[in-house]
C-alpha cells in the first residue's frame, strides 16, 4: 500500500496567477497596452454562469481587462457571429472566449470557426488544433495545458511513460493526447467503446479521467503508484440529499493505490482559469509584436 499524494491544483494555480500578475504589469509598463479578454455567454446555464463570473474576477485580479457579453438563450446565430466579428476587429480585445455549451439552436463549430485564431485563447479553432497537432506554436486548450503542468510538476519528465486518457472530446481528450505526445509519453485515448477499459487503464503510469461520468474509474483500475488526473466535475446528490461535486475517478478507492491524485474540486479546475489568463497574455504579446 502506497501513501497517495494529493496534487494541490489550487495552490499551483495561485502561484501561477501571482507570477502572471507580475508579467502582465511588466507588459503594460513596456507597451502601454492592457490585455483584454472578452467572454461571450449565451443563455443561462448555471454552471457556465459560475465559470464566467470566476473568469471575470480573476482576469481583473491579474491586471487585465474583462469584457463580458451576456446574450439571451434565443439570440439568433447571426447575432452571435456578428458579435464575434466585432470582437475580432476590436484592438482592445486580445482574447475571445465563447462559453460552451451554446444553446442547441446555435452551431458551435460555426461560432468557433469565426474567432480570429490569434485571439482564440481557448485553442478550440481548427487552426490552433491543427498547429498543436503538427507541433507548431499554438494557443493550447486551457484544461489540457493545466493537466500537463501538474503532471510535470509531480513527475518531472513524462518521456516514455504510459499515459491513458479516458475521454476523446475536442476540449480535453484529444488536445491532451497531443500535449502528452509532445512530452514523449506513450499515449492511448480510451473511450466508451474501448474493449476492456479497466485493463487498458491498469497499464497507465499516467491515468486521466475526462469523460464526465461520476466516479466511473474505480480504484482497482489504477496501477499501483500511478499518477491520476481527474478532469471530471460532476454534480451528484449526496447521502444527505445535498448536491456535491465528484470527479470521474472514485477518489476514496484510489487512496493507497495511486501514487498521486488530483482532488475534485481543487485539482484541475483552478488550473483552467490560470492557463486561460496565461493564454490571454501570450495572445496580447503576439498581437502587439512583443512576444
Ligand atoms: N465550458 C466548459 N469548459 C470550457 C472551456 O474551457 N472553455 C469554454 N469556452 N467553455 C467551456
Amino acid at each position: 500500500m502506497v501513501e497517495t499524494r494529493l496534487i494541490d491544483g489550487k495552490a499551483f494555480a495561485e502561484g501561477m496567477r501571482a507570477r502572471l500578475k507580475e508579467d502582465v504589469a511588466a507588459f503594460v509598463r513596456e507597451t502601454g497596452v492592457t490585455p483584454g479578454l472578452a467572454v461571450v455567454l449565451v443563455g443561462e446555464d448555471p454552471a457556465s454562469a459560475v465559470y464566467v463570473r470566476n473568469k471575470g474576477k480573476q482576469t481583473v485580479e491579474a491586471g487585465m481587462a474583462s469584457l463580458e457579453h451576456k446574450l439571451p438563450a434565443d439570440t439568433p446565430q447571426d447575432e452571435v457571429l456578428a458579435l464575434v466579428r466585432a470582437l475580432n476587429a476590436d484592438s482592445s480585445v486580445h482574447g475571445i472566449l465563447v462559453q460552451l455549451p451554446l444553446p442547441a439552436s446555435i452551431d458551435a463549430q460555426a461560432v468557433l470557426a469565426t474567432i480570429d485564431p490569434a485571439k482564440d485563447v481557448d485553442g478550440f479553432h481548427v487552426v490552433n488544433a491543427g498547429r498543436l497537432a503538427v507541433g507548431l506554436d499554438a494557443l493550447v486548450p486551457c484544461t489540457p495545458l493545466g493537466c500537463v503542468m501538474l503532471l510535470k510538476d509531480v513527475l518531472g519528465s513524462l518521456a516514455g511513460l504510459e499515459a491513458v486518457v479516458v475521454g476523446r472530446s475536442n476540449i480535453v481528450g484529444k488536445p491532451l493526447a497531443q500535449l502528452l505526445l509532445r512530452e514523449d509519453a506513450t499515449v492511448t485515448i480510451a473511450h466508451s467503446r474501448t474493449r476492456d477499459l479497466p485493463g487498458v487503464c491498469r497499464r497507465a503510469d499516467i491515468l486521466i479521467g475526462a469523460v464526465g461520468r461520476p466516479e466511473m474509474i474505480r480504484g482497482d483500475w489504477i496501477k499501483p503508484g500511478a499518477t491520476v488526473i481527474d478532469v471530471g466535475i460532476n454534480r451528484v446528490a449526496g447521502v444527505d440529499g445535498k448536491a456535491r461535486l465528484v470527479g470521474d475517478v472514485a477518489f476514496d478507492e484510489a487512496q493507497g493505490i495511486a501514487g498521486a491524485i488530483t482532488p475534485v474540486p481543487g485539482g484541475v479546475g483552478p488550473m483552467t482559469i490560470a492557463c486561460l489568463l496565461a493564454n490571454t497574455l501570450t495572445a496580447a504579446k503576439r498581437q502587439v509584436g512583443a512576444d
